[in-house]
């Protein structure tokens, strides 16, 4: 089974992710994480990639394209994997048709701007794993401490205000089209609604692939 979220930054595609890869054992391809973890290092293109993702703009396709390509040919997609940020834009979705990447279903998780907001804002997350939590909605057992490592939650650099402004702007113009694009394709397509309480969204994601 090979799936795409799709979604609004901070919809929840990659607490659904988690959901979906221990259910199904899947292996989770997230390009922010994988972009996160390149940009760590002191290469020149760790800096390019870091620029773009301090901006809220998206990395340029020839850099993505290539990552991803890579990884889903790697042995862990072999039974299925789930793409949670990718693709972002009609480019990227036809550079899967390109490599011959077969795509089972996509699911859109609808939810609203003001939601998400308040959703990013309290998104806490575990840098090395990539976990993810919420100050409210899916607080940590120890406040500000990774519940399997123990070691420090911090806020994403992105997730600053301005930050969020110009990723959701960055959305419409260049990830919203793909809605079109796959309702009018051969793919299985689901739109869930995302703004209820996590479980639910799970519940009605699993109801869409029995
Ligand atoms: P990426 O890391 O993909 O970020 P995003 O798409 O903006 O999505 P987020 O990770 O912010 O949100 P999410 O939908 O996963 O929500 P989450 O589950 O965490 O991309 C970051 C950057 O990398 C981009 O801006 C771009 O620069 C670059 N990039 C990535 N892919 C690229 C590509 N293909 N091409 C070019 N550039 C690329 O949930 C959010 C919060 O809400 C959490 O705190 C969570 O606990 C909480 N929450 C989740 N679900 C619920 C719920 N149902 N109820 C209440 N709270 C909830």
């Amino acid at each position: 089974m090979n799936l795409i979220l799709l979604g609004m930054p901070g919809a929840g595609k990659g607490t659904q992710a988690e959901h979906l890869q221990k259910k199904f054992s899947l292996a989770n391809v997230s390009t922010g994480a994988i972009l996160r973890d390149v940009s760590k290092s002191n290469t020149p293109q760790a800096k390019k990639v870091r620029q773009f993702l301090d901006s809220g703009k998206l990395v340029p396709n020839e850099i993505i394209i290539e990552m991803l390509v890579k990884r889903i040919n790697e042995k862990d997609c072999a039974n299925g994997f789930i793409l949670d940020g990718f693709p972002r834009n009609l480019e990227q979705a036809i550079s899967l048709d390109d490599a011959s990447v077969n795509i089972d279903r996509v699911i859109f998780l609808r939810i609203s701007e003001d939601e998400i907001v308040s959703r990013m804002s309290g998104r806490r997350v575990h840098l090395a794993s990539g976990r993810s939590y919420h100050v409210i909605h899916n607080p940590p057992k120890i406040d500000g401490k990774d519940d399997i490592t123990g070691e420090e939650l911090v806020q994403r650099d992105d997730d600053k205000p301005e930050v969020i402004k110009k990723r959701v702007e960055v959305y419409f113009r260049e990830t919203e089209p793909l809605l079109k694009f796959y309702k009018n394709s051969q793919i299985n397509f689901n739109e869930i609604d995302a703004s209820k309480p996590m479980k639910i969204v799970t519940s009605k994601i699993l109801k869409a692939l029995s």
